[in-house]
């Protein structure tokens, strides 16, 4: 991020709210929203959050005890959603490469919220943040081993091509404790290519760099059981733009 796009990020919180008080929680104004039309309502956005809090408690034991990590974590739809359903965690860590968001979530969620915490992270990704300085390939993600219990991605490898996700995933199988737990979305088909960029004549008009990046469950299991993890359960296109939903252990 430039010195000239902080400044004017700074300068537009003076004459904009970049904050939405629903049902007691602190959302994020609509323009600072990911997930296209889906969150834009306000109700939308805190109920999908939440949603996505219960299912990690049903899927991941999630509870008040846990530490969990948000990777690709947006403008806190995910943290905002623990908060409304379970008050409060024992850790929660908010990763992104996008400035805008993490700033917003360390200024509007974790003074009261001291548990949650957010950080940036410059890894290039050719949609998100292209000027990014390091290789997702290369990176490794800024905590112990066996820090989580529980590690979530909602629509973040579905912007993501394989060697990135690959190296995500062995970084998962150090950063999880041993009865922890991934929860991720992807685009995830059988009988498709290995892997496809905005595949045609699949679920919406796919335009620009990584919109929809789709693998076949074989070679995603494929890359889930090279990390050491494997497949424990999935729902197909459950998600958002019909993405699956999939639980990965040990
Ligand atoms: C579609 S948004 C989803 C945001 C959030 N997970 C949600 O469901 O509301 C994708 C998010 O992934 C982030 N992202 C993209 N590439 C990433 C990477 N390599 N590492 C971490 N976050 C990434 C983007 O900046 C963006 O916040």
């Amino acid at each position: 991020m430039t010195i000239l796009g902080t400044i004017k990020r700074r300068l537009r919180t003076f004459f904009v709210s970049e904050t939405v008080l629903h049902r007691g929680q602190t959302l994020p104004s609509r323009n600072l929203r990911f997930g296209g039309v889906h969150f834009q309502d306000n109700e939308a956005f805190l109920s999908a959050g939440e949603r996505d809090a219960r299912r990690l408690i049903e899927w991941c034991n999630l509870t008040e005890k846990s530490a969990i990590m948000d990777v690709g974590c947006g403008t806190g739809r995910l943290a905002i959603g623990i908060m409304s359903v379970l008050k409060t965690i024992r850790r929660y860590e908010g990763v992104d490469v996008s400035p805008t968001a993490v700033e917003w979530c360390t200024r509007h969620l974790t003074p009261a919220h001291p548990a949650f915490r957010f950080t940036l992270i410059n890894v290039q990704n050719e949609r998100y943040n292209p000027a990014g300085g390091a290789r997702a390939t290369d990176f490794r993600l800024p905590f112990d081993d066996g820090s989580f219990d529980v590690i979530q991605l909602y629509s973040v490898f579905s912007h993501m091509r394989s060697p990135d996700v690959r190296s995500y995933l062995r970084e998962f199988a150090r950063l999880l404790t041993p009865q922890g737990s991934v929860f991720l979305t992807a685009f995830t088909e059988e009988g498709v290519a290995d892997e496809e960029e905005n595949p045609q004549n699949y679920i919406m008009e796919w335009k620009g760099a990584l919109h929809c990046v789709r693998f076949s469950d074989k070679f995603f299991r494929q890359m889930v059981e090279e990390a050491g993890l494997k497949i424990a359960r999935t729902t197909h296109q459950s998600d958002t733009d019909g993405q699956s939903a999939l639980l990965l252990t040990r």
